[in-house]
């Protein structure tokens, strides 16, 4: 089964690498990953449409002799919210959860946000594993040690980095997984070929079919190839302080316009980061950066993936997402910056671009096929 390192620098009290182990049952794995780390007690948190996988987990952990205990919250973003923190500290409170407790995350990204920050923050932190489900998670959100929650003002505006003890990538989860929710995770599979790795894009362009059919082998291999370069990129940029960490928002400055301006929802964020990856291959052409044969292939592929390439309906006007883009973090005092590709599997970071630019190729998408 393949295993995938994600290096990290230790500290002075421990290595802080971890593994990722990816295939068809490693939930299985992780009661005697957690009984070599002399865990005795865990505490699994999921969401209440992985019911079962959590339970998967459960009887790893008490087959190994863990005392576990599980706690479920309501699933979708909403979850990601310091009300239910709250419950979950007063949750863990009352089973006088110590630093010993282990904290494992079965879930999509909101569980993991959830679950990872509620490990950082409860008794000053304590170990965490993630056990993703969908697969956003399993190429993007559980590896990386982001964690956080919502507010009223925006998405992930409090938590912290906390990186995972260990990550158990289970292709098996994934046959549960509503089709639209699978389909949006292979928004972020292409995005690792358009930015960093030529040869597992053009694979991708020969494993459509079978991903789309989520064939397993075709599926592990992805699953693999994503993490691995996720991992590269985690491990180079931990705290996203170096500008390699940057490369990852690739169509996503877009992309979250699109999704503020439609209600958070209406478009699943890989929905989103589809047309987003348009959008910035686009401008990429009209930069003269790249090719329209690229712009081509990417189109190709990302159909080929049953992802969206164009907005339905537009409910804010391109002025209106300009801004929205000015105030994203990529942005420095307002001046519009860009991840775009200068090739695939390669990717800058391009600043003060002319926003009468950006609003062309925007209007170009909602009126575009697709
Ligand atoms: N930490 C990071 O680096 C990072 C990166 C990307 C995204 N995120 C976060 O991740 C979240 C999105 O993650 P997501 O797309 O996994 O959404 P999600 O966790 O909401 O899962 C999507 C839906 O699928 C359900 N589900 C999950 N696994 C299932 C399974 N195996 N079978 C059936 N149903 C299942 C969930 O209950 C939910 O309704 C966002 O909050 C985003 O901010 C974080
Ligand atoms: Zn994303």
């Amino acid at each position: 089964m393949p295993t995938i390192n994600v290096l990290l620098p230790g500290d002075a009290s421990a290595d802080r690498s971890y593994e990722i182990r990816i295939g068809s049952g490693v939930v299985g794995e992780i009661g005697a990953a957690i009984a070599r780390r002399s865990g005795s007690r865990a505490v699994v948190i999921s969401d209440a449409a992985v019911s079962a996988h959590a339970a998967a987990v459960t009887a790893s952990l008490t087959g190994a002799g863990i005392d576990t205990t599980a706690v479920a919250v309501p699933s979708g973003e909403a979850s990601k919210s310091l009300a239910v923190a709250g419950r979950l500290w007063a949750a863990l409170a009352a089973q006088a959860v110590d630093r010993q407790t282990h904290v494992i995350a079965v879930g999509g990204g909101v569980v993991g946000d959830l679950a990872g920050f509620i490990a950082a923050t409860f008794a000053r932190g304590l170990p965490v594993w993630q056990v993703p489900t969908t697969l956003v998670a399993q190429v993007d959100s559980a590896i990386g040690g982001k964690t956080g929650i919502n507010l009223e003002a925006g998405k992930n505006l409090v938590g912290c980095f906390w990186q995972p003890c260990g990550v158990f990538a289970d292709i098996g989860t994934l046959a549960t997984l509503p089709d639209r929710e699978f389909t949006s995770g292979l928004a972020e599979v292409v995005k690792y070929g358009m930015i960093l790795d030529a040869e597992f894009f053009a694979w991708l362009e020969g494993h459509a079919a079978a991903l789309v059919a989520r064939d397993p082998q075709a599926l592990v291999y992805a699953v693999e190839r994503s993490a691995a370069l996720k991992a590269h990129v985690v491990s180079a940029d931990e705290r996203e302080q170096t500008g390699l960490r940057a490369v990852l928002n690739y169509g996503h400055t877009f992309a979250h316009a699109f999704e503020t301006a439609a209600g958070y929802g209406t478009l699943l964020h890989g929905e989103a980061v589809s047309i987003g990856m348009v959008c910035a291959a686009r401008l990429a052409e009209q930069l003269g950066r790249i090719g329209s044969d690229i712009v081509a292939r990417q189109d190709a592929l990302l159909a080929a993936c049953q992802l969206p390439r164009s907005i339905p309906s537009l409910t804010a006007s391109t002025d209106d997402l300009l801004a929205i883009m000015a105030r994203d973090k990529k942005s420095i005092g307002g001046r519009l910056r860009f991840i775009l590709p200068d090739r695939i599997g390669h990717v800058e970071l391009v600043a003060d671009i002319d926003p009468g630019l950006v609003a062309t190729v925007i209007t170009q998408q909602v009126a575009g096929p697709g």
